[in-house]
């Protein structure tokens, strides 16, 4: 039998994904890591000097010659795009801008990409990319964002794999130096709640968590976690850096050239 949210989910969206069987995150955590505070102020004091990885590399110098000069202050990223769908439906929300889409996995951007690293069509770029890697070469460029989103992150349940989660990453203080508002999306509140503490341990806000239910999803784990019963969360949130706004961390200066 079809849960309510089912019956009016657009199947287009959803490819292959079966509707409403998604098991909820399930995490020996009740609440945020309890080394959060610590693993953040780290990262925000400490360079990160992980090289980038060649492929995304070459995937960034492709992504920048299929962008025009003038439209470089313009550019929105859909971090963790999967399939993509959400990339396309972003750029006909944002006809002013070049909503970038971002992902390593070739598998599910191959209808949108086929072999290529990147590739455009109107005011959508695809990219095929280790998203922390691309970040920063991103933000060595002088790229600031309009907009960013984080669409359904991988949660990481597991206390162990805090540094996985992108508030408990290493790239933690280049998703900030990016700039631009953050659209988190979340079905683990947890996850949310992280983000957030971070965020203020950062910029010094605290950002308000939202529990919403969209009318149609954005994205296919958005309508499989809505098919599913989950509760989503939202945490929207300007990052320090405005345009025009030249200081850079500690994370992302040891790569600048
Ligand atoms: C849970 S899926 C969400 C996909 C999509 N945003 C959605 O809501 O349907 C997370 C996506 O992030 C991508 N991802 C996770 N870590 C990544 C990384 N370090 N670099 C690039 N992509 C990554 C995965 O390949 C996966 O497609």
């Amino acid at each position: 039998m079809q849960s309510p949210s089912e019956k009016s989910i657009k199947p287009g969206l959803l490819g292959s994904a079966r509707l409403g069987r998604s098991p909820k995150v399930d995490s020996p955590q009740s609440g945020p890591h309890k080394n959060l505070e610590h693993v953040v102020q780290r990262h925000l004091d400490t360079a990160w000097r992980a090289p980038p990885p060649r492929h995304t590399v070459e995937a960034f110098e492709r992504a920048c010659s299929l962008l025009g000069c003038n439209e470089r202050d313009r550019v929105i990223f859909d971090s963790g795009c999967g399939t993509g769908a959400s990339v396309e439906r972003l750029a006909r929300m944002h006809t002013d801008c070049i909503v970038i889409g971002i992902d390593r996995s070739a598998s599910r951007l191959a209808s949108a990409l086929g072999a290529d690293l990147a590739r455009r069509r109107g005011n959508v770029l695809w990219v095929r990319a280790e998203l922390a890697a691309f970040w920063r070469l991103a933000v060595n460029q002088g790229w600031r964002l309009r907009k960013h989103y984080l669409l359904y992150p991988n949660p990481w349940p597991k206390p162990g794999h805090l540094a996985r989660r992108w508030h408990g990453h290493p790239a933690f203080p280049v998703l900030l130096d990016l700039g631009g508002e953050i659209e988190l999306r979340c079905n683990w509140r947890i996850y949310a709640e992280e983000f957030g503490r971070a965020m203020a341990i950062a910029v010094g806000k605290q950002p308000a968590i939202e529990r919403f239910e969209p009318e149609q999803p954005l994205t296919p784990f958005e309508a499989k976690y809505l098919a599913s019963g989950h509760a989503l969360y939202r945490l929207r949130v300007r990052s320090r850096k405005s345009p025009g706004c030249p200081g850079l961390s500690k994370a992302t200066k040891v790569h600048s050239s």
